[in-house]
């Protein structure tokens, strides 16, 4: 045994490499059901009572019965080929385009294929342009791989090409190149906004003229709840060229299988392959998967989850306007988790959810949520997870929290 203990928190700054510097020992705390006697709009969390086990049940029978031997063996890099098959034939009706299992890579989640796109394309210094406020999770990737955030603002439909347009024009007078815009532009998260069709082509229009790369976040994409689909992703705008489009099964069956999926170039995609040594996906899940997707029962989940979601975003909005009018505003989401109030002046979100959490009601409190610092003051509301019948208690709880702090400044 040596004198000194070896792995001390000075000896570990010497040994870790510049990466593991850049994001010291905080560990990313995944939103986690909260089993406290408490209403959460925290996480951005599935319904649990939908979860499909039973689908699940099945499609597991059916693989162990039918591919028993190719489930219960190492695969491959690029994920499962049954998977990719089948989410090729799936996309390809979605994004109206031809793709092929050449297009896909199966990876662990939206959060992984982020990771896999930006080992394959970032180097320390460069630049990434994100919409702000942004899923955290994303930024803290980018981050960790020494890249450079120009956050730049939305307003209330998405991200603000003017804006992203100058921000360009901008790098570009110092001598600087944004390799990489991040965007969410279906269902943001937190914002809830999606971006209207001319905003996307505009957008693709300028990235396409400053050779810029797009990453589009897709993790809430198939989950809208109004009477029509959003408009075609980036990804389907661009004829699958210029965009690479992170997606997940996390939202639309469960976030525990930690499956998702890239869709991008096929030279893209061996590139993002090759970069990998963990054995690829797990074949025997991503068959399991493969055949929910097969045997229809993924698409109508998916149906399903739109009418229950539809219900309590209806039960939030209606307990918010009646509840929480006099200190909030927000617009209606077309789709997704998320409802982001904005806060009247002189109200702040980090004490309104304090005094919230203390009243047994967890929500998410805007600043978190921006690169810049340049937080403005809202909350992000979160109505997937909560049982619908919870959704007015806990309304009425967040209602309480905002009077009680508003009273204590100077809003009355
Ligand atoms: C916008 C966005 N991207 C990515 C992720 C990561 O999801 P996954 O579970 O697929 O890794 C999340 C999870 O909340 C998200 O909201």
């Amino acid at each position: 045994m040596p004198d000194t203990p070896f792995w001390t928190q000075d000896s570990l700054e010497q040994i870790v490499s510049a990466r593991s510097k850049i994001m010291g020992a905080g560990v990313w705390a995944a939103a986690r059901p909260d089993d406290r006697p408490v209403i959460s709009f925290a996480g951005g969390l599935p319904d649990v009572p939908s979860l499909p086990s039973e689908e699940l049940l099945r499609a597991t029978r059916t693989v162990l019965e039918q591919e028993r031997r190719e489930a219960l063996q190492y695969g491959g890099t690029f994920g499962p080929q049954p998977l990719r098959e089948a989410i090729a034939e799936r996309s390809s009706g979605i994004e109206g385009i031809p793709l092929t299992h050449e297009h896909v890579i199966v990876t662990a989640g939206a959060a992984q294929g982020i990771g896999i796109a930006c080992e394959a394309l970032l180097d320390p210094g460069d630049t990434v342009l994100v919409e702000s406020p942004t899923f955290p999770g994303s930024l803290r990737t980018f981050v960790s791989f020494g890249a450079k955030i120009e956050a730049v603002p939305m307003d209330d439909e998405g991200l603000r090409i003017d804006l992203v347009e100058e921000a360009l024009k901008r790098l570009a007078d110092e001598g600087r190149r944004a390799k990489l815009l991040y965007t969410i532009p279906t269902h943001q998260n937190p914002v809830g906004s999606t971006l209207p069709l001319e905003r996307r082509e505009k957008l693709l229009e300028l990235l396409r003229e400053h050779r810029v790369l797009l990453m589009e976040d897709d993790a809430y994409g198939e989950l809208w709840l109004g009477d029509e689909p959003p408009p075609p992703s980036l990804f389907s705008l661009s004829g699958g060229e210029l965009a690479i489009k992170v997606a997940s099964f996390s939202k639309i069956i469960a976030t525990g299988l930690r499956l998702g999926w890239n869709l991008a170039p096929p030279a893209f995609i061996t590139r993002m392959a090759a970069l990998r040594y963990d054995m690829g996906s797990s074949p025997y899940l991503g068959r399991v998967v493969a055949e929910m997707i097969r045997n229809g029962d993924l698409d109508r989940h998916v149906e399903r989850l739109r009418g229950i979601y539809r219900r309590k975003l209806d039960r939030l909005c209606a307990a918010v306007e009646e509840h929480c009018g006099e200190y909030v505003s927000y617009l209606r989401p077309e789709g997704g988790f998320f409802v982001w109030l904005a806060l009247r002046p002189g109200l702040s979100a980090i004490e309104v959810q304090r005094v919230a959490n203390e009243k047994g009601v967890l929500i998410g409190a805007g600043p978190h949520f921006f690169a810049d610092g340049n937080a403005t003051q809202h909350l992000r509301i979160a109505f997937s997870y909560t049982p619908v019948e919870e959704i007015e208690e806990g309304v009425h709880r967040l209602a309480e929290a905002l009077r009680e702090v508003a009273a204590g400044s100077s809003i009355k």
